[in-house]
This record gives structure tokens, C-alpha cells and sequence, in this order.
């Protein structure tokens, strides 16, 4: 409803949702805060978002917002790809192997829909970890506050929006985490509300890794935080550019 400029009209095929307007809230307690954004998504019947906390100025939350629809929009296509193509898609095969296609299609729910009630985003570096690791750390999750998730201003300056895909090199080249909304997810994953308590986890994170656990350990593949990510790049990026760009394995 608020995004009506160019940049929104192709997306309107897969995620028609509109965020609201920044959501800035002003307390101390994110006990009390409650979802803020649940809105309609193409693929997505109640998406739900993260709050975003007071200490995130207009641009910072414009760009999380922004980082917050790929999010959705990512997932509609990779929920869609496993309803469609099922467990003998290659793309299902590359990645989670004969993993159980029930773990992946929960995972993405749980991610786009379950509740994000107590969720926060800051961006005040409450723990001074993105001063300590300048143009390493893109954010952190707090240990010592475990619904909460520092973003760092290198991810402003680093993380990419999903239109950018296959621009500045392969899905092998710049890793998955190169674009904004799928680096979030990763960073929803952090969450023990949304890891099940590491369930699922970065058990391993480089790409030889993550294919042999396709190949090799799909009980595993299917619990990797990094398989989900590969997967969902690739997806979108053979679904919105010709032939994609996944690089050589
Ligand atoms: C939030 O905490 C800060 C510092 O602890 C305090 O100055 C401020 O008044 C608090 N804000 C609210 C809304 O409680
Ligand atoms: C918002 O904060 C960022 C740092 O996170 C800063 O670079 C930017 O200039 C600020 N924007 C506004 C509008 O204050
Ligand atoms: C996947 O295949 C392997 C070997 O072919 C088998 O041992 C394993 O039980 C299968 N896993 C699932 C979840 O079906
Ligand atoms: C699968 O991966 C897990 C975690 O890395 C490891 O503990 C387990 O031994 C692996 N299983 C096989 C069959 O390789």
C-alpha cells in the first residue's frame, strides 16, 4: 500500500505485500512489543516481521523494511518451487539431498509466519561488536538479550537487494549472503524461537560442506542454516534471470 515506486511494480507478480509505514517502537521492553507487520503476501497469507526498535533512524528502517520483503519474497518462490517440483527437483536434490521435504517446508513457514512477537532489530551496536569488527560483522545476534539482533552499519553498506541478483557475480562467487532479505533470514535463524533451540544450525558453513551434507548427511542438510540459503538463492535466481546464476560447484 505505502510502495507504489518502480522499484516495487516487478515484484508485484510473486509479493504483492506492503509493509507499513517504519515501524519505530519507543520502549525498552521488547517483552511487550507485538508483531508489528502482518500483511498479505502472495504466497504468504499472515507474513510476520521483525520489530524494528527506536535506536534505527528513517533510512536504516527503510532499509530493513526493504530487507524484510525480500525475505518474503525469497521464501514465496522456494516454498512454491517445493510444492511444485516436489523431492526430484534438481534444485530440491542439490541441496538437501533426500532430506525430508516436510523439515524444509516447516522451516519456511516457520520463518515467514510464526509469530516474531518479542523479535528486534537495533541498531545502537548495543554490545560495540560492530565497532570492534568494522567491515567484518554486518550484525549479531545477543547472547545476553536472545530475542535481539544488532544490525551493524556495514550491513547497510554490504548486504545487496534481491534485484541485484546475478549482477555482481554468481550465487558461488558473492555466497548467499550477499543479499539483504536471504543474510536476514540467516539472521532469524539465530533465534531459539526460530531454531528450535538449534534444530536447525550453522552446523557447516562452506559451500563443499554444504554439498556434501546434500550428497552425503541429508538429516543434516535438511538442520543447515547455509543449505536453506543456497537453496533459495538459487531458486530465485533461475526463476527471475534466465538460466540463473549459480556458478560452478
Ligand atoms: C529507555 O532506556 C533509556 C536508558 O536506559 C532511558 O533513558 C529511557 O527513558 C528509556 N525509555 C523508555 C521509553 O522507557
Ligand atoms: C542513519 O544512520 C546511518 C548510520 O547507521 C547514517 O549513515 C545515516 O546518515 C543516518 N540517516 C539519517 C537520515 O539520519
Ligand atoms: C537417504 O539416503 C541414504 C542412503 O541412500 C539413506 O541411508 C537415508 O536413510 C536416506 N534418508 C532419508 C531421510 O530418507
Ligand atoms: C552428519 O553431520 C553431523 C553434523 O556435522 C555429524 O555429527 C554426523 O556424524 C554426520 N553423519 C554422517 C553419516 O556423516
Amino acid at each position: 500500500m505505502k510502495f507504489s515506486t518502480s522499484n516495487y511494480m516487478a515484484l508485484a507478480t510473486i509479493a504483492t505485500c506492503a509493509l507499513a509505514a517504519p515501524v519505530i517502537y519507543d520502549t525498552n521492553s521488547t517483552a511487550e512489543l507485538m508483531s508489528p507487520l502482518s500483511q498479505e503476501v502472495l504466497g504468504w497469507s499472515h507474513a510476520t516481521f521483525p520489530a524494528i526498535y527506536q535506536t534505527c533512524n528513517e533510512t536504516n528502517t527503510r532499509m530493513l523494511n526493504a530487507a524484510f520483503k525480500d525475505t518474503a519474497e525469497v521464501t514465496a518462490y522456494g516454498k512454491s518451487r517445493l510444492l511444485n517440483y516436489g523431492i526430484d527437483d534438481a534444485y530440491y536434490k542439490r541441496w538437501f539431498g533426500n532430506g525430508s521435504i516436510f523439515t524444509v517446508m516447516g522451516v519456511f513457514d516457520q520463518l515467514m509466519e510464526a509469530s516474531k512477537g518479542s523479535m528486534l532489530m537495533r541498531c545502537d551496536d548495543a554490545d560495540g561488536l560492530c565497532a570492534a569488527n568494522p567491515n567484518y560483522y554486518a550484525g549479531h545476534h545477543r547472547e545476553s538479550a536472545p530475542a535481539e539482533t544488532v544490525i551493524c552499519d556495514y550491513f547497510y553498506n554490504s548486504k545487496k537487494p534481491l534485484s541485484t541478483i546475478c549482477f555482481e557475480g554468481s550465487i558461488v562467487d558473492v555466497g548467499p549472503k550477499h543479499y539483504a532479505g536471504i543474510d536476514m533470514l540467516h539472521r532469524y535463524l539465530h533465534l531459539p524461537t526460530m531454531n528450535m533451540d538449534d534444530y536447525i544450525s550453522e552446523y557447516a558453513e562452506t559451500l563443499e560442506e554444504v554439498i556434501d551434507y546434500a550428497q552425503n548427511n541429508a538429516t543434516f542438510a535438511v538442520k543447515n542454516v547455509d543449505n536453506y540459503l543456497y537453496y533459495l538463492a538459487d531458486v530465485y535466481s533461475s526463476s527471475v534471470i534466465p538460466g540463473g546464476c549459480l556458478g560452478e560447484l
